[in-house]
């Protein structure tokens, strides 16, 4: 008998179109863990309503989109769950439960939780719901027993808060229900959007998975350079050029170091430097694209997916919510 695999658990949230910042971080780490693991990977839409429950009109379009990038990316849904949070009701369930014995103080101190009520400024973040959020994250992963949870830093105070009431829980009702999830550090490259800055939606400096080839060409076309260089003999310096930094992800060594070099002799143009990335980078999304012409052009596939993972998911969900309640004398 081999013991069983381990469980991985991740979501995402419905909140705009995959880009490369995410994808270069997230989701390369979710195929190399379904290689190993039995994983569980979920689009957080009720998670994304703690921040756009006052215009929800995309969230269902984003649902979409993201899960055809995940498949297209490589997740293999045979191997691996993939599902959406809100198909499964046993999430809500334990939220509740976990919120009757969550101290309002563990919240309120939550870094992240300050970081970003102090970020979005445009939202009243104001509500029990945004607060409550890593409690709903909590019931996401201790609901499916997960032993391992890729998350980026930002996300380290919902698993420490994941595990305080795993213990809670545990010791409140004398059962040991639930395991104390380990988080599995998620290195995000450093990617730069199209003007330089932090790939990032809120930006709008991101090139998409889902964007054609024609529009990640004009996009690095009209990417921002060394702003020093401004003529053709002008030479430049790579170390500050955000153009350079996409050369790092997607080009050879012996083709960064000649660029390093010409660049700064003026030996070659930012318009050929950039043609040369934007030819690497097309050849790397090339696959991502045809899977996912493929996918939307046969959406009941993608139907068929969500319903098996739907149906995986709340096998596994039902049998935690059992326990919960014998252990809760419900
Ligand atoms: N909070 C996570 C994020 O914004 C998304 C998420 C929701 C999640 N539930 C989760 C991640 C459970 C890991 C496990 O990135
Ligand atoms: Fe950047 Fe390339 Fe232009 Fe140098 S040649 S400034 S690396 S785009």
């Amino acid at each position: 008998m081999t013991a069983p695999r381990k469980r991985v658990l991740s979501g995402m949230q419905p909140s705009g179109l995959m880009h490369l910042g995410n994808y270069l971080g997230a989701l390369e780490n979710w195929k190399t863990l379904q290689e190993q693991y039995d994983c569980y990977f979920f689009v957080a839409d009720w998670h994304a309503l703690s921040t756009n429950y006052a215009d929800t009109s995309r969230i269902r379009e984003f649902t979409r989109e993201l899960l055809i990038d995940w498949l297209a990316a490589g997740i293999d849904p045979q191997r691996s769950t993939v599902f959406i949070q809100s198909r499964i009701p046993e999430h809500a369930v334990l939220h509740l439960l976990l919120s009757m014995m969550t101290p309002v103080s563990w919240l309120e101190r939550n870094p992240t939780y300050k970081e970003k009520r102090e970020e979005i400024k445009e939202k009243d973040l104001s509500t029990y719901g945004f607060l409550g959020y890593p409690v709903l994250q909590a019931a996401d992963i201790l609901l499916y027993k997960s032993d391992v949870v890729p998350v980026g830093k930002d996300q380290l105070p919902h698993l420490e808060l994941t595990r305080e009431l795993a213990r809670r829980f545990n010791d409140m009702y004398k059962t040991p229900v639930f395991p104390e999830p380990k988080e599995y550090l998620t290195k995000f490259p450093k990617v730069l959007g199209t003007d330089g800055r932090k790939m990032s939606k809120s930006y709008g400096n991101t090139i998409n998975l889902s964007d054609a080839e024609p529009v990640v060409r004009q996009k690095l076309k009209t990417m921002v350079t060394d702003p020093a260089r401004v003529r053709r003999n002008d030479p430049g310096n790579p170390d500050v050029c955000p153009v350079y930094e996409f050369h790092k992800i997607y080009s050879p060594q012996p083709v960064q170091d000649q660029i390093n070099q010409d660049c700064r002799t003026a030996a070659i143009g930012c318009i050929d430097c950039k043609k040369l990335v934007a030819d690497r980078m097309v050849e790397r999304m090339a696959p991502m694209w045809e899977a996912r012409t493929a996918l939307t052009n046969h959406p009941s596939r993608i139907d068929d997916i969500i319903q098996d993972g739907s149906r995986r998911a709340s096998h596994v969900a039902r049998a935690t919510l059992t326990e919960v309640n014998a252990a809760m004398k419900l």
